[in-house]
């Protein structure tokens, strides 16, 4: 059984006091959420503050990047060993807004995982097509050739440790919410191509999330899909109530 996951990504919002009361809200509420897994991205320099805030509550902290390299003259970079020394569990790897603001290839999602899994960080790792690619009927393509590309040489433990984020990137921010049988079929269509690359104890282990969108309102009927094992939420992360509304979407 796969063990739902859900996500807040609060990419670059919050400030110093409002990423800390944030936290605070979430751990707060979630204390008897037992069947589900809770975890909070906030801005780097906001991990460990938040982290110190949290400490000891059933939610993780996870980053929204890194970088592939262990150390060295990498100006503005930042390690796996050093998001784990500031308490992250999880990273966030190759979301789209990386892909496609900031030029981020497969290939580099590719290293950044492998680093993750060397160092022990647990990388969610987000693949989704753009509204043209939907378009044009290259979904699965699109979603096949991203898979391949940024999880190429994993284990199977790698593998069934990752966490991947089907986010199409038409639904990001947007208010379009894929349909739950829109996200269902892509999650589906993951796990067979996982299932094909690995085997299929893998493929039953591996966590999918689906992110784009996600509110309270719709949480119930994407995470009610059986490949949908979670959600990696933006902007209704942002609040502690929405996002724990989302996570009551999922079922005990
Ligand atoms: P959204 O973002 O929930 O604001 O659409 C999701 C994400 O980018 O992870």
């Amino acid at each position: 059984m796969r063990r739902p996951f859900i996500a807040g990504n609060w990419k670059m919002h919050t400030d110093r006091v409002s990423a800390i009361a944030l936290a605070e809200g979430v751990a707060d509420q979630s204390a008897s959420l037992a069947h589900v897994d809770l975890a909070i991205c906030p801005p780097y320099v906001y991990l460990d503050a938040v982290a110190r805030a949290i400490a000891g509550s059933k939610v993780a902290v996870g980053a929204q990047n890194m970088y592939h390299e262990a150390a060295g003259a990498y100006t503005g970079e930042v390690s796996a060993a050093m998001l784990l020394d500031v308490g992250c569990k999880y990273v966030i790897l190759g979301h789209s807004e990386r892909r496609h603001i900031l030029g981020e290839t497969d290939a580099a999602v590719n290293r950044k995982v492998h680093a993750a899994h060397q160092a022990g960080l647990a990388p969610i790792v987000c693949v989704g097509e753009v509204l043209a690619e939907r378009e044009a009927g290259k979904t699965l393509q699109v979603i096949r050739a991203q898979f391949e590309g940024s999880l190429a040489g994993l284990s199977d433990d790698q593998m069934a440790k990752t966490v991947i984020a089907y986010e199409p990137v038409w639904a990001i921010g947007t208010g379009k919410v894929a349909t739950p049988e829109q996200a269902q079929e892509v999650h589906a269509d993951l796990r067979k191509i996982i299932a094909g690359q690995y085997n299929a104890q893998v493929a039953e282990s591996v966590r999918i999330q689906y992110g784009g969108s996600v509110k309270p309102e719709n949480a119930a009927e994407l995470l009610g899909q059986p490949d949908i094992d979670g959600a990696l939420v933006g902007g209704a992360s942002l609040k502690a109530d929405s996002f724990l509304g989302i996570v009551a979407g999922v079922k005990a």
